[in-house]
């Protein structure tokens, strides 16, 4: 007999499960949403098919997960009428790259980012555009003991400048000149994370590290940080702690940005995909003992 109210599927060993048995057009039972929040902090991304629901019905799914929240760096977005909370993500046909084409979470330049992100497909392209996610507990749970231990001390700077112009390229790789001038263009629009944080609900470990975001260990130079950065990425990315969601009409999607990074494929140009995307405020990860440890004043 079953003892739940919806019917879980996971995707891969780490990350990504999709749930049936729910209409997200009608609100959700307190038991439903209870299973659907477990889900998400087990598995970091869910997904949902064949829901036909409204913008104003996807905004009220979201507020059952804390306060929605469009926050200044979601301007390059729209809004859609009547609910200017809920932006339109689109890429035209002739739109020479998509949003979100490479490793990310969402507005981890940000000091206080959205925990959650809810995205409904509006219009797909016949082929293409599917999303990737990695889970970051997985990445934490990869280190050497040594290597975590070295991490709790440290923060990286995450900051915009290598993402407006430069497509998927990976930001260590760019080149050093595109990078100053960047830098300066988005100076002031930073922020500072634990490498490895505690997730303030499953109380799991995370290797909070951005292949695109992250500029810097905080305190090192940049040609200081690179190598390391380099290393940091390769293990977010870790094919095998990923999934991939192919989507199909009606499908939505939602995931933790404290937990998972994401990335949507840019293969279908030439295409139009229409998402609607709505960003939910709420607890952040909590920075682990040793970096919250303050250094006694009359340490040498
Ligand atoms: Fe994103």
């Amino acid at each position: 007999m079953k003892n739940s109210s919806i019917t879980i599927r996971p995707l891969s060993a780490h990350t990504g499960a999709e749930i049936s048995d729910v209409d997200l057009s009608q609100p959700l039972s307190d038991r439903t949403y209870q299973e659907i929040r477990d889900a998400f902090n087990q598995w970091g991304a869910i997904f949902f098919r064949g829901q036909d629901i409204t913008p104003g019905q996807q905004l009220e799914f979201a507020r059952r997960f804390g306060e929605v929240d469009v926050n200044d760096y979601a301007t390059v977005m729209n809004g859609v009428e009547d609910h200017p909370e809920v932006r339109i993500v689109i890429r035209e046909p002739d739109a020479s790259r998509n949003i979100g084409g490479f490793w990310h979470m969402d507005q981890s330049f940000h000091p206080h980012p959205n925990y959650a992100s809810v995205l409904c497909a509006r219009e797909l392209p016949p082929y293409g555009g599917d999303t990737m996610f990695a889970h970051l507990g997985a990445a934490h749970d990869a280190l050497s003991p040594g290597l975590r231990a070295t991490l709790e001390t440290l923060s990286t700077v995450h900051i915009t400048s290598h993402v407006y112009g430069i497509g998927s390229t990976p930001a260590p790789d760019i080149s050093e000149e595109y990078y100053f001038q960047k830098r300066e263009e988005w100076a002031g629009i930073e922020a500072s994370h634990p490498i490895i944080a505690e997730h303030p609900e499953t109380g799991r470990k995370i290797l909070y590290y951005s292949p695109i975001y992250s500029d810097r260990i905080e305190g090192w130079t940049r040609k200081e940080s690179l190598p390391l950065m380099k290393y940091l990425a390769e293990i977010a990315t870790t094919p095998e702690h990923t999934c991939r969601f192919q989507w199909s009409e009606g499908a939505m999607a939602m995931w933790d940005n404290r937990a998972v990074l994401h990335y949507a494929l840019d293969d279908y140009r030439g295409e139009r995909r229409v998402m609607h995307r709505v960003t939910i405020g709420g607890p952040w990860l909590k920075p682990c003992a040793r970096v919250a440890e303050k250094v006694p004043e009359n340490a040498a």
